[in-house]
């Protein structure tokens, strides 16, 4: 018999400290039975914890990422439309084709300048007042601003939007997780079809409704409100997250912050080494056995799922030495904080254009930055790791 781990037993600890318990799981073995906490979605499922094996697993073609391969649909893809953390090649392949195609580096490079500006502007706000919640004032308002700029979505809309990709993410309760994709599905909609009506503009969805592929091959209505969505939602929660739990790290090291202060160019690292001491993504995505497979020794049946633990993965010791230590020096290559195969993040650049941005300009017009109490509640569910406040002086 499979002994099945209650991850509910942990309580609020999982929550706000869960490296401990993923540590005594590693100690145990690289692929665990786990019951999820009760407000999750699927209450049990396989759990992989080892680097190693949480790599492989993240490129093998036999997890699959498609509910209609072993009958089941999730909640967005019902409601909002088929995107690509819900596509297996070769469907995923053209999605991604045809996103790649609108969403270039040389797009993202041109928006530096942008990213900065608005930095300042958020800086210029924030800083006479002496202290903040870095989150309300700054971590939230640099994604949002970015990604909506990018995509077109109109500054009046932001403020319900944010309550509306919370709420996807990090779930307070099943009802109003419903309640906030049928609201972010009409939404969507209703976004794309001024899109069209107004004709062609300069953000990338009006470029994606146009993007036609060499063979003609354009995204459907559906699958371009799945892109939106899936672009909309990864692409500012995350980032949000980075910036609070990496600027949480950050102060609460002052020998690694000195180190910073004293030569910015380690900014990249410290960048790097945010994501993996404190990845934002703290599971992947459910993947599910399109047929029997082994992980790490263990059996997986065809049909089960398993959930990929990158923050576990990242602080295995067999990869990273001393793994609970932040050092911003420290040789950060191979972390999977951005997930690995076909499903690797395709917002990596942008995600770390603005951190960088955002992390060196709060340090140079803020010398005296210092945490100004504990930080807000961690968010619920083991999806998405970050705060919901961070109060900061300087
Ligand atoms: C620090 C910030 C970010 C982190 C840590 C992050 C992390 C991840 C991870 C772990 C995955 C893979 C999930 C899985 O395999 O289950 C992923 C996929 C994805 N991310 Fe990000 N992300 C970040 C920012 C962004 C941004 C800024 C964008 C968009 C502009 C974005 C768009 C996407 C998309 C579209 C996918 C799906 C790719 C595919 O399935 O082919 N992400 N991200």
């Amino acid at each position: 018999m499979t002994e099945v781990i209650d991850l509910g037993e942990f309580g609020d600890g999982l929550r706000r400290d869960p490296h401990p318990v993923y540590a005594r799981l590693r100690e145990r073995g690289p692929v665990h039975r786990v019951r999820l906490p009760a407000s999750d979605p699927a209450y049990e499922t396989w759990l992989v914890v080892g680097y190693e094996e949480a790599r492989s697993a993240l490129a093998d073609p036999r997890l699959s990422k498609d509910g209609n391969r072993i009958g089941t649909t999730f909640l967005d893809e019902e409601l909002i439309g088929k995107h690509l953390l819900a596509a297996d090649p070769p469907q995923h392949t053209r999605l991604r084709g045809l996103i790649t195609r609108a969403f270039t580096m040389r797009r993202v490079e041109e928006l530096r300048p942008r990213v900065q500006q608005i930095v300042d502007g958020l800086l210029d706000t924030m800083l006479p007042s002496g202290r903040a919640d870095l989150m309300e004032s700054f971590a939230y308002p640099l994604p949002i601003t970015v990604i909506c700029e990018l995509l077109g979505v109109p500054e009046i809309d932001r403020a319900e939007f944010r309550k509306l990709s919370t709420e996807a993410v990090a779930p307070v309760s099943a009802e109003s997780e419903q309640a906030a994709f049928v609201r972010l599905a009409e939404y969507l909609g209703e976004l794309i079809e001024d899109k069209r009506c107004a004709g062609p503009g300069g953000d990338l969805l009006s470029d994606l409704i146009r993007t036609t592929a060499e063979d003609g091959d354009r995204l459907s209505p559906e699958e371009l409100r799945g892109m939106a969505y899936i672009l909309l939602i990864a692409g500012h929660e995350t980032t949000v997250n980075l910036l609070g739990t990496g600027v949480h790290a950050l102060l609460s090291h002052p020998e690694q912050l000195a180190l910073l202060r004293a030569d910015m160019n380690l900014i990249d690292g410290a960048v790097e080494e945010m994501l993996r001491y404190e990845g934002p993504v703290e599971n992947a995505t459910f993947r599910y056995a399109a047929e029997p497979l082994e992980i790490g020794g263990t059996f997986v049946a065809q049909g089960e799922t398993v959930m990929i633990g990158l923050t576990a993965a990242d602080r295995d010791p067999g990869r990273y030495p001393a793994p609970d230590r932040f050092d911003i020096r420290r040789d950060t290559r191979g972390h999977v904080a951005f997930g690995h195969g076909i499903h690797f993040c395709l917002g990596a650049p942008l995600a770390r254009l603005e951190a960088r941005t955002a992390i060196r300009s709060l340090l140079e017009r803020a010398p005296g930055l210092a945490l100004d109490g504990p930080p807000g509640d961690w968010l619920p569910g083991l999806l998405i790791r970050g705060v919901r406040s961070l109060p900061v002086r300087w």
